[in-house]
């Protein structure tokens, strides 16, 4: 199954996709997660996109396209794959409906200051990649990743400006993909506010898996 996770900054797109790909083995592809690991790793593409990650902007279109075509192309992908942050764009989804369309879309939806309460509580492992929220989802010891034992860190655009921004990016550019995938019949609405475990339920019933 191909899959895109639409829905806000904070929605849980990156929670969900994590639990689903271990579940049914599909290849999670995060294009924020690869962004932020070419910027920890200071390569070209890293310090390309470092100021647009921090300020919540966009990454040109170009540049995100080349990349998951790229990503998309590798042998983990042919079981099926999760985009998860991708398409952000008309111009991305008109990318990847000629590249390798989308089963479905699924659709995280939350209201605006859920999703401020999500990212100002969000605590990362920079080691494993997986995600907490001091309140919501604590790590077993603050601070402390449960999976590998690293001290966990926030996100820069996590931040109250760059969060304001994210969001109305997000308004402007991606809000219009629930449209167009609509009008081609695979949106699915999940909604993103109850607890991760219904959340996920709710998914898998939405996928018939
Ligand atoms: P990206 O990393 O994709 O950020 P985002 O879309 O802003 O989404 P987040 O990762 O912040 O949220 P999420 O939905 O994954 O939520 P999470 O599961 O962490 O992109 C970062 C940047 O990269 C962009 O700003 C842009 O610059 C660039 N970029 C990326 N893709 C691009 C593209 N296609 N084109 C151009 N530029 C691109 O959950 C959030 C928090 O809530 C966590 O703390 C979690 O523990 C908690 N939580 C999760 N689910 C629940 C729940 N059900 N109940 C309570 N708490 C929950
Ligand atoms: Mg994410
Ligand atoms: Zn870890």
């Amino acid at each position: 199954m191909k899959l895109i996770f639409l829905g806000p900054p904070g929605a849980g797109k990156g929670t969900m996709a994590k639990r689903l790909a271990s579940h049914g083995g599909m290849a999670h592809i995060s294009t924020g997660d690869l962004f932020r690991e070419a910027v920890a790793q200071g390569t070209d593409l890293g310090k390309q996109v470092k100021s647009i990650l921090d300020r919540g902007d966009l990454v040109p279109d170009e540049v995100t396209v080349k990349l998951v075509q790229e990503r998309i192309g590798r042998p983990d992908c042919r079981r099926g794959f999760i985009l998860d942050g991708f398409p952000r764009t008309i111009p991305q989804a008109e990318a990847l409906d000629r590249l390798s369309p989308p089963d479905l879309a699924v659709n995280f939806v939350l209201a605006d200051d859920e999703v401020v309460k999500r990212l100002s509580g969000r605590r990362l492992c920079p080691s494993c990649g997986k995600t907490f929220h001091i309140l919501f989802v604590p790590p077993r010891k603050p601070d402390i990743c449960d999976g590998c034992g690293t001290g966990l860190v926030i996100r820069k655009d996590d931040q109250v400006e760059a969060i304001r921004n994210r969001l109305a990016v997000y308004k402007a550019q991606t809000e219009p993909l629930e449209a167009h995938y609509r009008d081609l019949g695979i949106l699915r609405n999940i909604d993103a506010a109850p607890d991760p475990e219904k959340v996920f339920a709710a998914l898998k019933t939405a996928l018939g898996v």
